[in-house]
């Protein structure tokens, strides 16, 4: 009897919100033949974290007027970019001056946003709410939502356990959506596990992505793997690629305060990168072609610090790949075509 009545008791604590419920950890699939991705350790992947991160990113509740969510601007239809706009636009109609990033990989990635601003993607959630030409809303003022909101009073106590939400866990349950996004099932992938075979015209791409830069060899290369090398499709660094021989936007440079780093990007991805257009971080290319006939020859060596190699290739005469040339490689581009993102339920709108 004592013990029944002891038991009813800590049932009753229980109830009264002392202790929150227990969480489910979220075993991530990680792509065949991808490292494992390094999660947090003060974050772990819960589905109760993940589900409510995927709800605040599908949540216009986050800008100012209610009208815009994350992704507004993130659409996994479009590789989770910016319906093809160059630059996307705020609610106040305010237009921004960067093209919209796509967001698959990236646990594996250490600094966000083209000019690599946000070392983190807790810590990057909070930017487009606040920026005025995105949500132009207020932390303050999207907690004060938050809490008022029964819901999600009960979704943040059971993924994070508190009672009153904080900004730290609107960001790490955001981070915890953000991470599940993996992205490695293309035709590409599928060659690689030996699936599939490319066409003949893929696998001529392939080589001329993966050779070094040379028009007198007789195996001719394109000199991408360089810095697009490897499964992910980059090297994670900032670099010049040779845009523009007077820089406007510094990129790096802005963030760093270094001259050296003026001019400088976020390596992009290319996974999904027929997806994912315009290209470049001001959207300047529509199509993947544009692309190839830039790096074929409209790179500028006069480019303040442009990747040496890159410069070098320029001066001895640019790639001087042929019409055919610069075909195949579009189309082992497009072979890195994952529609995976765009079709997991984990990563569509739950309000739908
Ligand atoms: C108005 C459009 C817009 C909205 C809304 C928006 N984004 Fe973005 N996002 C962008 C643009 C543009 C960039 C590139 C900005 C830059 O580099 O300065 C970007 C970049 C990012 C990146 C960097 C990816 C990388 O590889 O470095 C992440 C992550 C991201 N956004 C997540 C979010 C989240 C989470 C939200 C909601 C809280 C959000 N975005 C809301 C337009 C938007
Ligand atoms: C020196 C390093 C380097 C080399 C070599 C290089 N790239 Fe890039 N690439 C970059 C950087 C940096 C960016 C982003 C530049 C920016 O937006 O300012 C980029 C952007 C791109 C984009 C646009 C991606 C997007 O999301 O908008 C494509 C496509 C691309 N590169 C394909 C290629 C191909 C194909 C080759 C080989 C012909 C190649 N790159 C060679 C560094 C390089």
């Amino acid at each position: 009897m004592r013990y029944l009545v002891l038991l009813s008791m800590a049932i009753l604590v229980a109830g009264c919100g002392e202790n929150p419920p227990p969480t489910t950890p979220f075993a991530l699939s990680v792509p065949q033949g991808f490292p494992p991705p390094p999660i947090p350790e003060d974050n772990p992947l819960t589905v109760e974290g993940i589900l409510l991160g995927r709800r605040l990113f599908y949540d216009p509740v986050l800008s100012r007027d209610s009208t815009q969510s994350c992704a507004s601007c993130h659409n996994t239809a479009f590789g989770m970019t910016d319906h093809g706009l160059q630059f996307s636009v705020g609610i106040t109609g305010a237009v921004g001056d960067r093209n919209s990033m796509p967001l698959h990989n990236l646990a594996y990635h250490r600094a966000f946003f083209w000019d690599g601003r946000a070392p983190s993607l807790r810590e990057l959630t909070l930017i487009p709410i606040q920026d005025p030409r995105e949500m132009d809303h207020s932390v303050p003022a999207v907690l004060t939502s938050l809490n008022a909101n029964p819901t999600y009073r009960d979704l943040f106590w059971k993924a994070f356990g508190v009672r009153s939400i904080t900004a730290e866990e609107v960001g790490l349950a955001m981070e915890q959506f953000l991470l599940t996004i993996m992205s490695g099932s293309s035709k590409f992938d599928r060659f690689a596990r030996g699936l599939e075979s490319l066409t003949p015209e893929e696998q001529q791409g392939m080589q001329l992505f993966n050779g070094e830069a040379n028009p007198n060899a007789p195996t001719r290369g394109a000199d991408c793997f360089h810095c697009h090398g490897g499964t992910l499709f980059t090297n994670h660094k900032f670099m010049n690629n040779g845009l523009d021989a007077v820089i406007t936007d510094p990129g790096l440079g802005g963030v760093t305060g270094n001259p050296n780093d003026n001019g400088k990007f976020k390596v992009p991805s290319l996974r999904n990168i027929a997806y994912t257009a315009p290209y470049m971080h001001d959207g300047r290319f529509q199509t993947l072609m544009q692309v190839v006939e830039f790096y074929n020859s409209g790179t500028h060596a006069n480019s303040p610090n442009i990747d040496p190699s890159m410069g070098d290739i320029i001066r001895s005469g640019g790639l001087g790949l042929n019409l055919q040339e610069r075909m195949a490689l579009v189309a082992f581009l497009n072979t890195l075509t994952d529609t995976s993102v765009e079709t997991d339920t984990l990563f569509q709108n739950p309000f739908n």
